[in-house]
């Protein structure tokens, strides 16, 4: 009889918990971390004649940028761990910069301004490099895109109940190397699926 009693109270406390635990990812669903893009700053954009390591003669391009983003955390009761998959300058399907948000902790109800420096150094640019070309002045000109995904991750209790969700971020974009002056990003500027 005792025993009965005491498989009786494990089961209960089960249950509840189980219950508890359901309730408490129910309600922690619907927050889902907000990224928006504000400003990509150029710091150099370059051009070249150079070739691959194979040797093949192509154009090459460098660029070092800085990237401004603000993440919102709108859960009221749970903090984030936040990072990035790589965030790539495509140009032509091909990568010519890269960065990486590293791995932080956002804590609820939190804005938070992060920037990323993306580079690329020497990129071979094959065909696609012959769309690109320079004015008179010497200024390049160069459309590409903005791509990558944000990861969020809340411990909701403990390990027991937790969240993720991701958001894939595209920008279309025109960078020149003009001068360093930030492109700015308005709401509708990327998509945020
Ligand atoms: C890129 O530019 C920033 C700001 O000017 C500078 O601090 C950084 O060292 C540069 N990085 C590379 C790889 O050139």
């Amino acid at each position: 009889m005792r025993r009965c009693q005491g498989l009786i109270a494990v089961f209960t406390f089960v249950v509840v918990l189980t219950v508890f635990c359901l309730i408490i990812w129910g309600a922690s669903r619907p927050f889902k971390a907000e990224v928006a893009v504000k400003s990509l700053t150029v710091h150099n954009l370059y051009i070249g004649e150079g070739s691959d390591f194979t040797g093949v003669p192509t154009k090459i391009l460098t660029v070092n940028s800085t990237l401004r983003m603000s993440i919102y955390n709108p859960a009221t009761f749970f903090g984030i761990h936040v990072h990035s998959t790589p965030i790539n300058l495509v140009f032509s399907d091909i990568s010519v910069a890269t960065g990486e948000l590293k791995k932080y902790y956002q804590p609820r109800k939190s804005h938070r301004m992060v920037s990323v420096n993306l580079v690329g150094k020497k990129v071979p640019l094959y065909g696609a490099g012959s769309t690109i070309t320079e004015s008179q002045t010497g200024v390049v000109v160069v459309s590409l895109k903005l791509k990558f995904e944000i990861v969020s991750r809340g411990n909701v209790v403990g390990k027991l109940v937790r969240t993720k969700h991701h958001k894939e971020i595209t920008c279309p974009l025109v960078i020149d190397s003009s001068g360093s002056k930030p492109i700015k990003f308005k709401k509708n500027s990327c998509t945020y699926d």
